[in-house]
């Protein structure tokens, strides 16, 4: 993919036919976005994740659209060549078509978002041709719809067997009709994210979806090794961060009741008097 163009819709349909891998990251506040960005990822998704990992909740569910606005304008700020998708949070779209496009259109005007994200296959379908009709574009997201856990019965893969398959291939197909320009494949097999890929035209971007993918994603304090206790097989830790910023403080905190911080070198000092 380009290095210094910024990243559209249209970039990440020519990735696919020219089969380059997207990199999508997680992000939530200006200077990871700048960060990730610099370091080459093509699109930043300002994730309903944030519930878990910025405010600590169990799921998703809490997550306001009130909240995605304020992270994804922070995001925006922070990202130059990449691609920023605003998620859609829970009920923000669920309850009506009117309500999805209102609560899209507010990522795009008060977020700075370039599109949205939802979750969920034909049922949404309708949705997703309102918005790409006014000029919004939808990443769609099947399999595991973390919005869903509670239907889902917890985190568990989905697609496994015939019925749960069948949904994940009919959504995918409906999304694509209805307009979406990419699709998050979340939890589900190797060889039903392969056939999903083979079998659409638009980007695939999965998470703990195989290697098929036409991009992968994930979620930026998990590949950072933020938290130390949570170890998910779909994750690869490329950094122990959550150890070194607990010894980063701790190292602080033993200078700062030592007396040894701040040294002089951190200080300020009254001017010598010019003669
Ligand atoms: O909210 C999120 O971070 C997501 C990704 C994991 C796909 O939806």
């Amino acid at each position: 993919m380009e290095s210094s163009k910024k990243i559209t819709v249209k970039t990440l349909a020519r990735a696919k036919a020219a089969g380059e891998r997207i990199v999508m990251v997680t992000a939530y506040d200006a200077t990871f976005a700048r960060l990730a960005d610099r370091a080459g990822a093509d699109v930043l998704l300002v994730g309903d994740s944030l519930g878990m990992v910025i405010q600590g909740h169990d799921t998703t569910l809490p997550v306001t659209l009130d909240d995605i606005v304020y992270h994804c304008r922070a995001v925006a700020r922070g990202a130059e060549r990449a691609h920023v998708v605003g998620d859609m949070p829970f009920m923000s779209y669920q309850a009506s078509v009117e309500e999805g496009v209102r609560s899209a259109g507010r990522l795009l005007k008060e977020g700075g978002a370039h599109a949205v994200k939802l979750e969920g296959g034909v049922e949404v379908a309708e949705i997703v041709r309102r918005c790409v009709t006014f000029g919004i574009p939808v990443m769609g997201h099947v399999g595991l719809t973390p919005q869903s856990v509670h239907a889902m019965g917890g985190y568990s893969v989905q697609g496994r067997d015939e019925e749960s398959r069948r949904r994940v291939l009919d959504g995918a197909r409906a999304l694509e009709e209805a307009g979406c320009y990419a699709l998050v494949l979340e939890g589900i097999p190797t060889e039903l994210a392969q056939e999903v890929t083979a079998s659409l035209a638009i980007p695939t971007i999965g998470i703990g979806a195989g290697p098929h993918c036409d991009g992968q994603v994930l979620v930026i304090y998990d590949l950072l090794g933020m938290d130390e206790d949570f170890k998910p097989k779909f994750v690869k830790r490329y950094d122990a961060m959550g150890e070194r910023v607990r010894e980063a403080v701790a190292s602080f905190a033993r200078e700062v009741r030592a007396g040894e911080f701040p040294a002089a070198e951190h200080s300020f000092t009254l001017r010598r008097a010019v003669s």
